[in-house]
């Protein structure tokens, strides 16, 4: 379970099973939040009835800052056969209590596939992390074309949903690239509404953006231009966006935001953060704790650096590990005074490239153990089962925390180490994460594609005096904590009470 799911575990209270209470259902929304993957889920219960459940995802943790809004709808996609099961059974409403109402839509499966695993996690995602090897891809065909439409209709299912349900003048925060038409179709469907976009990903620049065929690109970039508000995590990918516009759509660069086709877009930046005290809070819980000492006897002496990750190709975790064995080469007073705990949550397991790199990460850590390791010692310890209480308590305990993605919209692991750290941690951090933006001066920034220096940085942070450490951990913490969910979700919903038209 991610630890989104977990946080907001906290927040979502699932209603009995056969309930005839149906929260938010008498209520015009004046909010409402539209996103692939919503705060709820599905399973199928032993009688062979679909039970509810707090679902989650990165966004799902993002959103949380909802909490406490009345009159607040949250609009999400069926996702499984379960959820589609479960979705016919509440097809308004699903049986969940505040902070927002739920209503999930049952997407045909063969629409939702093309559009979640062929548009947006192999395209737009591939896109945005510049992820392609281009001598082979990426390959636009009549396939593409087709899953492309998918999209465009599932895309048009949220704008129908959320165009029947606002109330008038409510305002719509519709959640990252798997939306990104959504804008526009709702402004056609609703003008009196007024819409946001928040973009969780990079933004690719315009030479890598055009990789996507001509109509595509237009279509994505007019997409979010129907919002009156869009909103990113770094100045870097804000700046991105609006160069793809001026570049592709021939739009206009104006103050705070862009101008195209008579309308005026405001471009934001908000560094979404995290939230020290319900953070803090979990983890003081037994589960936490009982995996704290568990970690602390696996440890022993030894310094631990630690990853947590979604097996994701662009969180470069093969990378990561190729740094630590050339650490243990170059720098052999390590031996057996290290231990690198590699957490690698699975992801997006349908498709095979996701697949593959499992198997890749897996063979590096194997590799690494047999070259290494001796009696007494693991050199890593690779966990791919997800546990969202280990993750916190490997916060608590780390001496080094590796995050060095390729590229990243934000990354909140290197916001929530600091914050749970006890002993005070060193961060090494790619320059490609957008986290980087607020975090860069108390930690060891690398390039992440350069194994030799990510390497050294591991060495100079194992060999951080504790008191250096200890300091700079807690800047790191007050830095990661500027812009927790709900200030961040407050921020958004501020900027659409001053639109730029
Ligand atoms: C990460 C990204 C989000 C994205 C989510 C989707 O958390 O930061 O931008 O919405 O992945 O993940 P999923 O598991 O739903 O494909």
């Amino acid at each position: 379970m991610s630890g989104a799911v977990q946080l907001w575990c906290a927040v979502v209270r699932v209603l009995p099973q056969h309930t005839s209470r149906v929260y938010g259902a008498a209520v015009a929304p004046t909010l409402l939040l539209a996103s692939n993957r919503g705060p709820a889920s599905f399973t199928d219960g032993t009688d062979g009835d679909p039970v509810v459940r707090p679902g989650g995802g990165g966004l799902v943790s993002a959103l949380s800052g909802v909490n406490g809004t009345s009159d607040a709808l949250w609009v999400c996609a069926a996702l499984t056969d379960a959820d589609r099961r479960g979705v016919r059974r509440h097809p308004r409403r699903l049986p969940v209590e505040a902070p927002t109402a739920v209503r999930m839509l049952d997407v045909d499966p063969v629409v939702f596939d093309r559009a979640y695993n062929d548009v947006a996690n192999s395209t737009l995602w591939f896109v945005s992390h510049l992820l392609y090897a281009t001598p082979s891809e990426p390959v636009f065909d009549a396939l593409s074309r087709r899953a492309w439409e998918d999209y465009r209709s599932y895309d048009a299912a949220f704008a129908d949903a959320l165009a029947e349900e606002a109330a008038p003048g409510a305002t719509v925060l519709v959640q990252d690239y798997h939306l990104s038409l959504t804008p526009r179709q709702l402004r056609a469907r609703r003008d009196d509404v007024r819409i946001g976009h928040f973009t969780h990903t990079p933004w690719a620049p315009p030479e890598y953006f055009c990789l996507l065929p001509d109509g595509m690109a237009r279509e994505v970039l007019l997409g979010l231009l129907g919002a009156d508000a869009v909103g990113f995590l770094s100045r870097r990918w804000a700046d991105a966006f609006v160069d793809c516009c001026v570049a592709v759509l021939g739009a206009q660069r104006v103050d705070g935001g862009v101008r195209c086709e008579g309308r005026t877009t405001r471009v934001d930046v908000h560094p979404l953060g995290v939230d020290a005290a319900e953070l803090r809070a979990r983890a003081a819980r037994a589960d936490v704790r009982d995996r704290v000492a568990a970690l602390r006897e696996l440890a022993g002496d030894r310094q631990v650096v630690l990853r947590v990750d979604r097996t994701e190709l662009s969180k470069n975790i093969v990378r990561g590990l190729l740094a630590y064995r050339e650490l243990l080469v170059t720098r052999p007073e390590w031996h057996r005074r290290v231990v690198h705990v590699a957490l690698a949550y699975p992801s997006r397991h349908d498709l095979p490239a996701y697949r593959e790199y499992t198997g890749a990460v897996q063979r590096v850590a194997r590799e690494i153990n047999s070259e290494f390791g001796t009696e007494g010692w693991q050199p890593v310890v690779l966990e791919v089962r997800d546990d969202y209480a280990r993750s916190l308590a490997s916060f608590v305990v780390a001496d080094v925390l590796l995050v060095n993605p390729l590229r990243d919209g934000m990354n909140l692991v290197a916001k929530e180490g600091p914050v749970l750290s006890e002993r005070g941690l060193s961060l090494v951090l790619s320059r490609e994460a957008g986290a980087a933006d607020e975090l860069a001066d108390d930690a060891f920034v690398v390039n992440p594609f350069d194994v030799s220096a990510t390497a050294e940085a591991l060495h100079e942070a194992l060999r951080q005096p504790p008191d250096e450490r200890r300091a700079r951990t807690d800047r790191l913490a007050d830095a990661a904590t500027r812009l927790p969910p709900s200030s961040w979700l407050a921020a958004q919903r501020a900027a659409l009470a001053h639109p730029s038209h």
